[in-house]
């Protein structure tokens, strides 16, 4: 049967960075309670000009040069994202142009942080039909621009980045627990006024800023992640330990710590970023991974465990071999 592979992951952080302390001169917070409450240090911010689209495709190029896979077979492009360069085309079309692509398909998929585990079971799932043969699945964001800059709450939380992976179809007859393994994504749309945007096309005409209630949505985080990792160990029969890395959505330190001790992973194969780049929404998972890759520490064969929750609510949890 047809089965998808990472072949190379990608990241890129543009190059301005924000402090606590930078944004302690802003609102009324600290690097203390930031730290604290969160496990943020700093994040980066776009610049003036710098698109979703540039991020993206810095990120993809990056991960097509790990892969060693020229953009000539690249025949899918889903770019995860909250904060398109436009309201159409799909951003997605911007990176295949900026790629130099003129053939396949590029669209975008919007599920919020948890964007990117969508992207990939979406690419995934093309992959396996036989749709496509090598896709490029990215999350990225410049997710600043959302932001009220006067809300303690929200604008200490998150930064701006990309990440990418390539995936490959092969066929495949040898163990099941090879390549992407599987997926639970899941939604539920009665708890979209604790997370969201307060404007859109449809209802304002404004671009709008993020609205949450950081505390009743972190307590939904824990439960929905553990369930999406919960369904992944029943499908598959696999625990914990079976886990090489665990590669969370970087929200926030604390939920990631809370999932990992409630689904029995130990300490040491948390992947954290949190610290480097804050929330970056959609991008913070491939963000991660390609650091737990380029760091030296996942290794080709190690088993990957992936999870992430965002506004809508959306979350879920993925599995895959390096
Ligand atoms: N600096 C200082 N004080 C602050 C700040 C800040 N940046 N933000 C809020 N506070 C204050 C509040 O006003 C409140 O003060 P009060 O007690 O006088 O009213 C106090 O801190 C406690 O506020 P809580 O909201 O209860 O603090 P909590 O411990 O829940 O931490 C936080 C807040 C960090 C937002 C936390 O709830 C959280 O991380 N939630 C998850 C949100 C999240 O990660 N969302 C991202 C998208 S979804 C996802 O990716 C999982």
């Amino acid at each position: 049967a047809r089965r998808s592979f990472i072949r190379g992951t990608g990241g890129y952080l543009p190059e301005k960075v924000l402090t606590n302390d930078d944004i302690s001169a802003m609102v009324d917070t600290s690097d203390e309670w930031i730290q604290e409450r969160t496990g943020i240090k700093r994040r980066h911010v776009a610049a003036e000009g710098e698109l979703t689209s540039d991020i993206a495709t810095a990120a993809a190029r990056s991960a097509l040069e790990a892969a060693g896979i020229p953009v000539s077979e690249v025949d899918l492009i889903v770019l995860a994202t909250t904060t398109p360069d436009q309201t159409f085309p799909a951003t997605a079309t911007a990176v295949q142009a900026k790629l130099g692509m003129t053939g396949g398909a590029a669209f975008d998929v919007q599920a919020v942080c948890s964007g990117f585990l969508f992207a990939l079971a979406t690419a995934d799932s093309m992959l396996r039909q036989g749709l496509f043969n090598t896709a490029l699945v990215i999350g990225a964001e410049t997710f600043t621009r959302i932001l009220d800059w006067s809300d303690r709450g929200t604008c200490v939380l998150f930064g701006d980045g990309g990440g990418a992976a390539v995936l490959q179809a092969e066929d495949w007859t040898g163990d099941e627990l090879a390549g992407v393994i599987t997926h639970h994504i899941r939604t539920d749309g009665t708890k979209s006024d604790l997370l969201y945007v307060d404007g859109g096309v449809s209802s304002t005409g404004t671009i709008g800023h993020v609205r949450m209630e950081g505390n009743r949505v972190f307590r939904h985080a824990v439960t929905n992640i553990s369930s999406a990792i919960q369904a992944i160990y029943d499908e598959t029969g696999l625990t914990g330990n079976d886990i090489d890395w665990f590669v969370p959505h970087q929200a926030n330190k604390r939920i990631l710590d809370g999932v990992a001790k409630k689904m029995n992973i130990a300490e040491e194969k948390v992947i954290v970023t949190v610290q480097e780049h804050a929330n970056t929404s959609a991008a913070s998972i491939p963000l991660a991974l390609n650091h737990a890759v380029r760091s030296g520490r996942a290794k080709p064969g190690d088993l990957i465990l992936s999870e992430a929750m965002g506004g809508g609510f959306s979350w879920g949890a993925s599995l895959f071999r390096l």
